[in-house]
């Protein structure tokens, strides 16, 4: 079922790093950053990201419905769990596996808007511009890449390939 490796372990491992260089740089050295990870897909990269960052950092997590088994987006998002801890006054930045339609970052940064943090940033691992259909910000993108069906590093297909250590190409996908 996997096809191709399209991003390797080294690929990724670099990638982190200067996101997490880059992210510590503009927050600030002394700043306590608050990691908002979006389930399932985030998890790894959030750990891998949040290692390879210097300086105070807390974390959290959110659960937001996804395709429900398919590689296709019903358009439709929902909170499944909702973070522990209150947003108020803090530096948070949500790390998210992809940003495809953008649907489910554009939701989830108006609900964590609405709960005021004193900033609000986004880092995705992958971004797929050609199936964008709101235009959503998202301040730190790993990798753009082609409209391809991936997994690995936490991205799932029917919650399968989510422990592969690389991102591979779905076999068969467009
Ligand atoms: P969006 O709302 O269309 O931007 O979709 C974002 C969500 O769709 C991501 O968080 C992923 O869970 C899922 N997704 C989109 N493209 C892929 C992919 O190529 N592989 C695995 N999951 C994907
Ligand atoms: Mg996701």
């Amino acid at each position: 079922m996997i096809g191709d490796t399209l991003l390797s372990e080294a690929d990724i491992r670099a990638k982190v790093a200067g996101l997490a260089v880059e992210i510590r740089r503009d927050f600030g050295p002394g700043v306590s950053i608050h990691f908002v990870g979006v389930l399932k897909g985030a998890f790894m990269f959030m750990a891998d990201l949040m290692r390879a960052m210097e300086g105070p950092i807390t974390c959290d997590f959110i659960a937001l419905s996804s395709y429900a088994g398919a590689s296709a987006s019903s358009g439709q998002v929902r909170l499944l769990k909702d973070l522990d801890q209150s947003l108020e006054g803090r530096d948070v930045i949500v790390v998210e596996d992809i940003v495809d339609t953008g649907l489910t970052l554009s939701y989830l940064q108006d609900i964590l808007r609405a709960r005021e943090p004193r900033t609000l940033k986004t880092a995705c691992l992958l971004s797929k511009p050609s199936r964008r259909k709101v235009d959503v910000k998202v301040d730190y993108i790993g990798f753009t890449i082609e409209d391809r069906f991936v997994v690995g590093y936490g991205l799932d297909y029917d919650e399968r390939y989510r422990n592969l250590p690389y991102i591979g190409l779905m076999k068969g996908s467009v």
